[in-house]
């Protein structure tokens, strides 16, 4: 085949048919790291992303947790933009978790968040945690990023969590927000 053939409309009326397709996903994870400091603490049995079709990524977590239970913990999570390499960007939220879990609506940013992961996890009680934390199969959908006032960008998003006043381990989430436009 000549590919001198056909006009050069068409080839760029493929590449745009091709771009678009590629686009469905403006909301997708691209890496997750996980550390716990101190295995007496906790031990990680999975932390990774999976294809789970074409385009979807999910995320799998499973910490267990070897001092239980868990009555108390402080999470801070920060958000940050790939400019330069990674920069503190926009939120940085100190949350104590047992208290959140009591009243969802002061800490909207760390909500946005909770509400992504909840349906996914078995967090999704008040405290005490009796149990190993888990994450199966989350996958991020565009209507969360629509309430997220960000621009198209890579973004990292880090938990760092304490209990009884120690730090016990981070998360660190990479994602990829294209929306197709700047805002
Ligand atoms: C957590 O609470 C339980 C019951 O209220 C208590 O028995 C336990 O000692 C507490 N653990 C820590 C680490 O404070
Ligand atoms: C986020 O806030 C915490 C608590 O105020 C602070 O210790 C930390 O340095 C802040 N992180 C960034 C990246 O500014
Ligand atoms: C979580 O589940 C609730 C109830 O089934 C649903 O309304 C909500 O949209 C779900 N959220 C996500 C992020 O999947
Ligand atoms: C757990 O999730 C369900 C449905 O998503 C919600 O109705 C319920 O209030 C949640 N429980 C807690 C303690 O957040």
């Amino acid at each position: 085949m000549n590919l001198n053939y056909y006009p050069i409309g068409v080839w760029s009326y493929v590449l745009l048919i091709l771009l678009i397709c590629n686009s469905d996903a403006l909301f997708k994870f691209t890496n997750i790291k996980c550390i716990c400091y101190d295995k007496s603490f906790c031990e990680l049995k999975r932390c990774e992303l999976k294809l789970l079709s074409r385009g979807i990524v999910g995320l799998f977590l499973h910490a267990q947790a070897n001092q239980l239970p868990i009555n108390t913990s402080t999470c801070v999570l920060t958000l940050y933009r790939r400019f330069n390499g990674y920069r503190p960007f926009l939120y940085n939220v100190t949350v104590d978790v047992c208290s959140f879990l009591k009243n969802r609506k002061r800490f909207p940013f760390f909500n946005l968040v909770y509400d992504g992961i909840r349906n996914f996890s078995n967090i999704n009680h008040s405290c005490p945690y009796n149990h190993d934390i888990i994450v199966n199969r989350m996958v991020l959908t565009d209507n969360m990023i629509a309430k997220v006032p960000v621009p198209s960008g890579f973004y990292k998003l880090k938990f760092h969590l304490k209990t009884d006043g120690l730090w016990r381990g981070e998360v660190e989430v990479h994602v990829e927000v294209n929306l197709g436009f700047d805002r």
